[in-house]
């Protein structure tokens, strides 16, 4: 029988389509050892520091967290070149995400969404009531000049993933600040930049130059993926002090926990080289899965983020099927609309040389199929 009383807004959603956990495929398919590349984590982390800040600080967990996030905040500003005014915290990027649906999001509102993105947005969007604006992807790539010419004075917030999931590429950074031009004066674009630390800083755009400007722009980050703190659940969001003040309201109060913020604090002051190990060796490693990828005769979209993104010429379900059997998780591109593209992970490097064979092997038996 239907629920009665829900808002249509909520009829009109889709359950978030999480990668596959390893438990899951534990009990699925019997399978014992099984290697994660369907979510785009960390395979080095968590770094040591971090990992034994959040254990000391397990004893305070029956105490509420600073609700001023004062010590975490200080330190992005200093990364950031920000002052600690400009920092929000969240609940993983995906509550700051949620918290911009509800700062900015009517009824009605356009929202310019690429065709191709993280899901999410679609989502928040509809659940604040927003009119969706779909801007097709031009070679694989967001297309902000498509996007400019689609806005229009009702045009209220423009999604942007830079680098994009799931495709790992970015956008010119001039082609943004063409973008604001066209904005009307209460469009916002937000910025998510959760994969940044893997792409070259001077390709990503200026965002404290045009918050500075005083720009309608929220950049959003996450400990989840360079900082291997997935679990643990922090995000950030780097925009002008007024608008923060409005997200730290509209946001539940306490929005990240005591563990996550233990282990944030240690990786940005303790674990740094660790972490900065592991970046270097994603990045090579994303480079060797691309060449072997092309070795292999297959089309490769040049990475930015620490996944890949590839195309085969078979069913990326029945590739993702026949990894899976093998015990290697990826994420198959079909709910995106891209029928033959898979998205891997870059794991460790011993995960990414298992990951080649096993595809070899995989396509291999789908060719003499
Ligand atoms: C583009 C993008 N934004 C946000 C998130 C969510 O990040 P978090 O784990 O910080 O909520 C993800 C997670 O995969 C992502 O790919």
């Amino acid at each position: 029988m239907a629920l009665k009383g829900l808002r249509p807004e909520v009829l009109s959603m889709n359950p978030y389509e999480a990668g596959k956990t390893i438990e899951e495929v534990r009990r699925e398919l019997g399978i014992e050892k099984i290697i994660k590349l369907g979510s785009n984590e960390n395979a080095y982390a968590p770094f040591p520091e971090a990992l034994e800040a959040m254990r000391a600080e397990m004893k305070n967990a029956n105490r509420y967290p600073d609700i001023a996030f004062e010590e975490i905040k200080g330190l992005l500003a200093n990364i950031h070149g920000v002052e600690a005014k400009n920092i929000a915290i969240s609940h993983g990027a995906e509550g700051m995400l949620q918290a911009m649906g509800k700062c900015f999001i009517e009824k009605g509102d356009e929202i310019l969404l690429p065709s191709a993105t993280y899901g999410l947005y679609n989502e928040i969007s509809k659940l604040m009531g927003g009119r969706i604006v779909s801007v097709p992807l031009k070679d694989f790539a967001v297309d902000l000049e498509r996007a400019a010419k689609a806005v229009t004075k009702r045009t209220k917030l423009i999604w942007l993933c830079n680098p994009n999931n799931p495709t790992g590429n970015i956008v010119e950074p001039r082609l943004l600040d063409r973008l604001f031009e066209k904005l009307p004066k209460n469009a916002w674009v937000i910025l998510d930049e959760a994969y940044a630390e893997f792409a070259p800083k001077d390709l990503l755009p200026d965002r404290v130059r045009l918050i500075s400007e005083g720009r309608n722009l929220v950049s959003i980050r996450t400990f989840s993926k360079a900082y291997g703190l997935a679990g643990a659940r922090l995000g950030y969001a780097i925009a002008g002090e007024e608008i923060v003040t409005v997200i730290d309201t509209v946001s539940e109060p306490f929005n990240a926990n005591r563990i996550g913020i233990a282990g944030g604090v240690a990786v940005l002051t303790r674990d740094m080289e660790a972490c900065e190990r592991a970046r270097l060796m994603i990045i090579a490693d994303r480079q060797r899965i691309s060449e072997s990828l092309e070795g292999m005769g297959l089309f490769v979209v040049p990475s930015n983020t620490n996944f890949v993104f590839f195309e085969t010429p078979f069913s990326a379900e029945d590739v993702a099927d026949g990894l899976l059997k093998q015990g290697v998780i990826v994420r198959p591109c079909t709910g995106w609309g891209y029928d033959r593209a898979i998205r891997v992970t870059v794991g460790t490097s011993w995960e990414v040389d298992v990951f080649l064979e096993t595809l070899d092997k995989t396509l291999n038996g789908l060719e003499g199929a």
